[in-house]
């Protein structure tokens, strides 16, 4: 009777009804819940988009789980609760740090169809057509998410069974969505009916709001077919059978043969030292630890500590950085696997010095001056959990759907959205695109090729241990988001929520703008106008998700986990 009483009354009311043998047992109610914005304690911690997720990844952090296992639930709960970029259909990448002293970095990126060619975006003009490769049944990108969970299932304590089964739950029983959600989907209703024939379970009578359920069968069952399956539950039989079948309703290429063939990749981390920090972050075909790691050498020797948080000589200083690695990004990047990227002339400390050369402090740089293309719109809507345990292993993982609720098209009847990731190669390389924006060859599609992404899960170590896992959703924002949440703590000793939620600015190359945020101190943005800059406001930048971790005097842990307050962001642990 104890037991039961621990249950919403609506759970077990509801699993009566459906005749379900299983009843889901949790200590969160997923009916009724709040968010919290952050946590300190010693036990373990999980920091993600929403609260249900990270209530789940500290279940199984408590039932013996390691950091990979609370990931690996996080991000499948995820895929159901937060569906604008949480995903099955989608792709991303997981950055760890395990307790032996390893350092894992696992490709899971979409990757483009075997059909796919260099000009399947143009017109017979060739001019891009940006609603092909952002909407749609043509937009996806082979999904990588899935092949990424078994891949990091290597590292991982408890068996998948356990991992999926609070994800299935919340599928199969619902859960009560927030204002936020319910915000999304209305927005995305007239998509979600322009781009989907068959019944989902995002689209009602009427227009969703605040408290109502969201149950999703098919998705439910999709999970059950990866739970019983495995990887094969996805990429073959049924549910890949289900994502074809959607193809071929409106000219979408995924072939059973791409599904099958897909796999996830092990990669070597981008790994240097900065201020006597040792920083790991994702590689190619991130961009992200690249340019994580010039922004951070541009600046190493210019004191910035001394300068000041957000004085103007500062920001300048890491604008002036961040140009510089942006203008590297859209000449040389792509998939490694395809094209030659100059990774270590990128990474060299003596060519990262030297492209500092020209800066000049007080005075605004340009970027007319550098002869590269100029960076393709990147969706803003992804997501970042970052989960530590009370063992040491670290995990940092972002995900994406490319744009909110990605190309906006369910796999009919196996339940999950399909993500829009083919919008992030150049359509069209050396031409501009309808937006006047340049990309180049290194990100041209190729079949098999993964688009080139911004994501960077990091982690931080000071003296070999795990200090910050860290990382934010926002496209092209992200590396310069984590760039100043790094620089926030180690340089500006900002605490932990400071770190994440004072107000950030972005500056991407092209446009030559400094992008600041809402809230960003007016005095600021004045000084850079009068060095020269075009300073543009604009909504908020990214959601990040950060751990803390420090020793006690009796050398116990202490984790200090702090959720974005941009978002339904939330911060749990034990
Ligand atoms: N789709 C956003 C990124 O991969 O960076």
């Amino acid at each position: 009777m104890n037991k039961i009483a621990t249950h919403s009354f609506l759970i077990l009311f509801l699993a009566v009804l459906s005749c379900k043998s299983h009843l889901p047992v949790t200590s969160y109610n997923p009916y009724q819940y709040t968010i919290q914005k952050s946590f300190t304690g010693s036990n373990g911690a999980v920091v993600s988009a929403h609260p249900l997720a990270s209530k789940v990844g500290v279940e199984i952090l408590k039932q013996g789980g390691n950091a990979v296992d609370a990931a690996i639930a996080v991000q499948l709960v995820l895929a159901v609760v937060y569906p604008g970029a949480g995903n099955l259909g989608g792709g991303g990448f997981m950055i760890a740090h395990l307790q032996d002293g390893s350092d894992i970095a696992i490709d899971y990126r979409e990757k483009a169809p075997g059909a796919a060619h260099r000009d399947m975006y143009l017109d017979k003009e060739g001019n891009p057509v940006m609603q092909l490769s952002r909407r749609g049944h043509l937009s996806a990108g082979v999904p990588g998410t899935v092949a990424g969970l078994f891949a990091s299932m290597k590292y991982a304590a408890l068996p998948f069974e356990k991992l999926v089964q609070p994800a299935i739950d919340l599928a199969e029983y619902g859960f009560v969505i927030t204002e936020a959600e319910a915000g999304g989907l209305n927005h995305i209703r007239p998509d979600l009916e322009r781009y989907n024939s068959s019944k989902i379970a995002f689209l009602k009578p009427n227009e969703w709001k605040k408290g109502d359920t969201l149950i999703q069968a098919d998705l439910a069952e999709t999970l059950k077919r990866i739970r019983d399956k495995g990887q094969k539950g996805f990429y073959e039989g049924e549910t890949a059978r289900l994502i074809v079948a959607e193809m071929k309703k409106a000219n979408g290429i995924i072939s059973e043969e791409d599904l099958k063939n897909y796999t996830a990749k092990e990669r070597k981390p981008v790994i240097f030292n900065y201020k006597g920090y040792t920083l790991v972050s994702m590689s190619l075909p991130s961009s992200g630890g690249i340019i994580l790691k010039q922004c951070l050498k541009m600046i190493e020797d210019k004191s910035i500590g001394k300068m000041g948080f957000q004085s103007a000589n500062a920001v300048q200083l890491m604008v002036e950085a961040e140009r510089r690695a942006y203008a590297d990004r859209a000449e040389y990047m792509g998939d490694a696997d395809f094209v030659r990227v100059p990774v270590d002339t990128l990474l060299s400390d003596h060519y990262i010095r030297k492209r500092m050369e020209d800066y000049v402090p007080g005075k605004a740089g340009s970027s007319e001056q550098t002869k590269a293309g100029i960076l393709p719109k990147e969706s803003e809507e992804t997501t970042h959990l970052s989960v530590a345990d009370q063992w040491g292993n670290v995990v940092a993982v972002t995900t994406t759907l490319n744009d909110g609720y990605g190309s906006r098209t369910v796999a009919g009847g196996a339940g999950f959205l399909l993500n829009d990731e083919m919008d992030d190669f150049s359509a069209k390389p050396g031409v501009p695109n309808m937006y006047g924006a340049l990309g180049t060859e290194a990100n041209a599609i190729a079949p098999g090729k993964r688009m080139l992404s911004s994501m960077t899960p990091t982690i931080v170590l000071k003296d070999g241990s795990p200090y910050i896992v860290v990382g934010t959703p926002g496209g092209t924002t992200i590396p310069t988001s984590l760039f100043q949440s790094i620089v926030n703590v180690i340089d500006f000793n900002l605490s932990a929520e400071n770190a994440v939620n004072k107000p950030k600015f972005h500056h991407q190359w092209l446009p030559d703008e400094v992008f600041v945020e809402e809230g960003f101190p007016q005095s600021v943005s004045d000084s850079l106008s009068s060095m020269g800059y075009t300073v543009t406001r604009r909504s908020s930048i990214g959601r990040t998700e950060l751990i803390k971790i420090e020793k006690s005097k009796d050398g116990k842990l202490v984790l200090e986990a702090v959720a974005d307050k941009r978002g339904d962001d939330a911060a749990e642990g034990y």
